[in-house]
């Protein structure tokens, strides 16, 4: 078989460069955005009076035979023809003869496959803009069941203060929101036309550009012709955002992780969210949370991949570029993955309530009210502060918590103590005094879990 390209050849392609340089393996994943990119493109052909109605019309039917073929998955993809690109135009030549080889009048690979690109990577941002969104209100439904059950606040992984369990899942969802924020603004750079930029310098034909954009329902077409071609920043930002989404993702797999643990037993998944051990029968293994920390690596990766191919490249296309759809795809799979199993196994966590009351009553995470509560008393921070601490090392020593401790004890320290302080301890007090916007008090967090849903609803 013929290459489209092989005018200008005298030898029969290498069988091991026609292997190293094809992409179909890989890129045929494009085969939808391909076809709709082509349509688009020759309905202005015809449009333009460039090509005469009655070809255009045999393209269009053909173009849509050929993705009536691939859907049903009965089209072959040759090696041979390098590319989704070529494959697809081989396969319309075949099917309506060489009038097929009229479509990629006034058009290059180089404008054809950024445009593809860009086709695929809008339709996956609304996607995951989705995604996030039902995550979102997987943790605002825990969040409202959980609206006055109390965990400790961690810092450095040691008890700092008490927070509500809500307060802490609508920072995860505070997180989410960046994420979709960072996808939307994406978006406008995403919903850009490279075509008609030709293989670098635009073309002699009188196409249309701005017909184009509108048919593919794109905001604008790219500036300068050389940078339609050789821009890959949307991907990278795609990847960046992606990267973002997984740390996000991880931090909250590994409480996730944590708290299922025995030592924690604040959570617990659901049976259809963890796996067991062959040999251990008493396991029961939060694996997608450890797999989904540990997929983020090759998210991450990908990020790095691409920034670095990118790197030096000279304008405008160079064939390195063709290293910019393993890594999008990877991601694009492995974050669908994360995402779609997140919600329902956030939906479905069981949260023990009692375990997580009884970590509160047994800490330290009051200590700063009292230092507060000694503010409130004329005395300085800093003094409040070298009390307090000498009344836990006290509690410590003695094995007890400052909750435990008789107003005499409390008197050996500082003067200022009063029955007031067995109020101001209780950790329902403690939260609820940090009443600022913002804050773990119960007004504040259930502001914020309305102001969410309001903006999801908005949405
Ligand atoms: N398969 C190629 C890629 O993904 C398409 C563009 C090829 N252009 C070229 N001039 N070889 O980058």
């Amino acid at each position: 078989m013929s290459k489209l390209w092989g005018g200008r050849f005298t030898k029969k392609t290498d069988q091991l460069v026609e292997e190293y340089t094809a992409s179909i393996l890989f890129d045929k994943e494009l085969a939808e955005e391909d076809i709709q990119g082509s349509l688009a493109h020759v309905t202005m052909l015809g449009k333009c009076g460039i090509l005469p109605a009655a070809d255009v019309k045999t393209i269009q039917d053909g173009l849509k035979q050929v993705l009536e073929r691939i859907r049903r998955g009965e089209a072959e993809f040759s090696v041979s023809d390098e590319d989704i690109h070529m494959n697809i135009e081989k396969q319309l030549i075949d099917l309506v003869g060489p009038v097929g080889g009229k479509l990629h009048t006034g058009r290059s690979r180089n404008d054809q496959v950024a445009t593809d690109m860009h086709l695929y990577l809008r339709r996956r941002v609304v996607e995951f803009v989705g995604l996030l969104t039902s995550l979102q209100e997987a943790l605002l439904e825990q969040a409202k069941n959980n609206i006055d059950t109390i965990i400790p606040g961690y810092t450095h992984l040691q008890r700092a203060q008490p927070i509500l369990f809500a307060h802490h899942l609508m920072a995860y969802v505070s997180m989410f929101q960046r994420d979709i924020e960072r996808l939307q603004d994406s978006y406008k750079r995403i919903n850009a036309l490279p075509l008609g930029a030709g293989a670098l310098a635009g073309t002699t034909f009188p196409i249309d550009r701005h017909f184009v954009a509108a048919e593919l329902g794109f905001d604008r077409v790219y500036e300068n012709s050389l940078d339609a071609v050789s821009d890959r920043d949307f991907i990278v930002e795609f990847l960046s955002g992606a990267a973002l989404i997984m740390t996000h993702l991880s931090r909250f797999c590994e409480e996730l992780v944590l708290w299922s643990s025995t030592e924690f037993a604040f959570v617990e998944l659901d049976d259809a969210f963890c796996t067991g051990s062959s040999i251990m029968p008493q396991k029961k293994n939060p694996d997608v949370a450890e797999l989904v920390r540990g997929k983020t690596g090759r998210v991450y990766g990908n990020l790095i991949g691409l920034l670095t191919v990118l790197k030096s490249l000279p304008l405008a296309y160079n064939k390195d570029m063709q290293e910019d759809k393993e890594g999008m795809f990877d991601t694009v799979k492995t974050l669908q993955g994360a995402l779609q199993l997140f919600a329902p196994m956030v939906a479905t966590m069981k949260v023990n309530r009692g375990r997580m009351r009884q970590a509160v009553n047994n800490d330290f995470s009051n200590a700063t009210d009292i230092a507060d509560y000694l503010v409130g008393k004329g005395l300085p921070f800093r003094q409040a502060h070298e009390v307090i601490g000498k009344t836990v090392l006290y509690c410590i020593q003695n094995d007890k918590y400052l909750l435990d401790l008789k107003l005499d004890e409390f008197l050996q320290f500082s003067e200022l103590f009063d029955e007031h302080i067995y109020e101001v301890l209780q950790p329902e007090n403690v939260v609820n005094a940090r009443n600022v916007y913002g804050g773990t008090a119960a007004p504040q967090v259930k502001d914020a879990i309305a102001r969410a849903e309001a903006s999801n609803e908005q949405a």
